[in-house]
């Protein structure tokens, strides 16, 4: 019978992986070695791996791959992609060299700002609150001015501090609202330092103040802490070109692809069902390359669905204008991103995704992420809106179906040669699999798979 347990934490690794292996398998030699199986040869990096997390007792791979021919404001990337679905790195790649030959990707950086919160209850009078706040705004910067040292010598630090009334949405609830520029540090840490001693300078001024009754005085702070919105750090990427240079989809002239493919993104511009589906193409190139570069894939992921959802109403990241004889599709997307601190000076991978990016500022990898999660964008809409996603899609996926059959090597290549000229589907994939094998009854590999 399984059995919880007390001090876990404290146990060895190799002592963890034990207790874990005889409470939950049936061959816990299997389940040992399986794990062993993934760490790292050399101790060093395996320690350091061990470190990031807790309770760590392997590693989980994911597939490392490149998505060449990216040209980005007239310079030449290749970029790194960390992720496990098929067709997501074929497709940037697709796109990439599409655009290569039609101008390439053009950002802008619309903003940069990281934005913070000291939520607070106060029940009192709100024309006194204001006026405090007022005087005491220079105390809280001056309190915060050697935890911002750094960054102020970077050129960044708080840019600005408001008192927000949000007493109409819960009864006493105040915010201080702080705005921040952090550089090329996505700026966590730096930004709750600041919001937490914000707080202790609010409170202790709020204290020592004439001004408020002692029921006034009792205010609680609920918190501090950085939002992962950011929709003042925001990034464009744009890719233009006349209509008729839209050519090379066999069965469509570049007037009705162009048509097509606006409607495709307008379509997800109004309507969610759509929209949800089209984001997360957009974020299957946004998370690989956010992943790879070491970042906060999570904090993007839910700072780009608040943003689509800005209005009211879920909508597109991308946008798309036909006007004039001019194709135009672009993404504006928040993205608050660091290129130092963080795992970007520990894992070696990441640093090796930002040696091969030539080292970028973050603002250069905001571009660069954009640009990546609009590629994935047009790949899949062009995809769609001509020969139908599954075609390149399973033809990608092919080898993953396959590599469950445990076919051989010889087998995977006398059947990719087959489905050359074929759309691939997972029954036409087990049906010629066992062709191949030469297997009666596929039912009963289906069964199974
Ligand atoms: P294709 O034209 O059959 O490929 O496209 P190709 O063999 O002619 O090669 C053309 C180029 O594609 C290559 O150029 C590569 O850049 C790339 P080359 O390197 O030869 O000079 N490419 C590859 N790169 C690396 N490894 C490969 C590979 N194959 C091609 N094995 C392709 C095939 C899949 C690229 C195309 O059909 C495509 O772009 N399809 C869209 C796939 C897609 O969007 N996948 C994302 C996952 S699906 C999803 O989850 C999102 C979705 O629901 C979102 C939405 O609804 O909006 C679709």
């Amino acid at each position: 019978m399984r059995q919880a347990i007390k001090g876990f934490s404290k146990l060895s690794k190799e002592a963890k992986i034990e207790w874990l292996s005889d409470q939950y398998f049936e061959s816990p030699e299997d389940a040992i070695a399986l794990l062993k199986s993934y760490w790292h040869l050399d101790p060093k990096v395996q320690k350091l791996h061990d470190e990031f997390i807790e309770n760590t007792l392997s590693n989980y791979y994911m597939p490392f791959g490149v998505a060449p021919n990216f040209k980005i404001n007239g310079e030449l990337f290749t970029i790194p992609m960390a992720i496990e679905e098929s067709s997501v790195v074929a497709a940037a790649a697709k796109s990439a060299t599409y655009w290569l030959e039609r101008g390439g990707f053009k950002t802008t950086i619309i903003s940069t700002k990281k934005v913070g919160h000291v939520h607070f209850i106060y029940e009192g009078d709100e024309n006194k609150l204001q006026s405090f706040f007022r005087e005491t705004k220079a105390i809280l910067f001056r309190d915060t001015e050697e935890l911002t040292a750094n960054m102020r010598a970077r050129g960044g630090g708080i840019i600005d501090l408001k008192l927000i009334n949000k007493t109409s949405d819960m009864d006493g609830y105040w915010q201080i609202e702080a705005l921040f520029e952090t550089c090329d540090s996505m700026g966590a840490n730096f930004i709750n330092s600041c919001l937490e001693q914000f707080s202790q300078s609010f409170q202790r001024e709020l204290q020592a103040s004439a001004q408020f009754s002692a029921q006034e005085k009792a205010i609680q702070v609920v918190m501090c802490i950085l939002s992962n919105y950011t929709p003042e750090c925001i990034v464009r990427s744009e890719v233009s070109c006349k209509v008729e240079e839209l050519n090379g989809d066999s069965g469509i002239s570049p007037e009705e692809f162009a048509q097509k493919f606006q409607r495709a993104v307008r379509i997800a511009e109004i309507e969610p069902y759509r929209a949800t589906t089209h984001n997360k193409g957009i974020m299957n190139g946004i998370d690989a390359v956010i992943i790879a570069t070491g970042n906060d894939f999570r904090a993007v992921e839910a700072a780009s669905h608040t943003y689509a959802a800005r209005n009211g109403k879920y909508s597109s990241l991308t946008h798309c204008e036909v006007k004039d004889g001019i194709f135009r599709f672009w993404i504006e997307v928040p993205l608050a991103l660091g290129t130092v601190g963080g795992l970007t000076r520990l894992h070696p991978m990441v640093k090796f995704s930002l040696d091969l990016l030539q080292q970028p500022n973050a603002e250069q990898l905001m571009g660069i992420v954009a640009s990546s999660g609009l590629a994935q964008n047009f790949a899949a809409l062009r995809a769609l809106t001509t020969t139908g996603i599954q075609k390149g899609h399973m033809k990608m996926h092919l080898l993953n179906i396959l590599n469950q059959l445990e076919a051989t090597e010889e087998e995977k290549e006398s059947i990719v040669e087959y489905f050359k000229d074929k759309v691939v589907s997972h029954s036409a994939a087990v049906n010629r699999f066992c062709e191949v094998r030469g297997i009666k009854n596929p039912n009963e590999i289906k069964k199974n798979h």
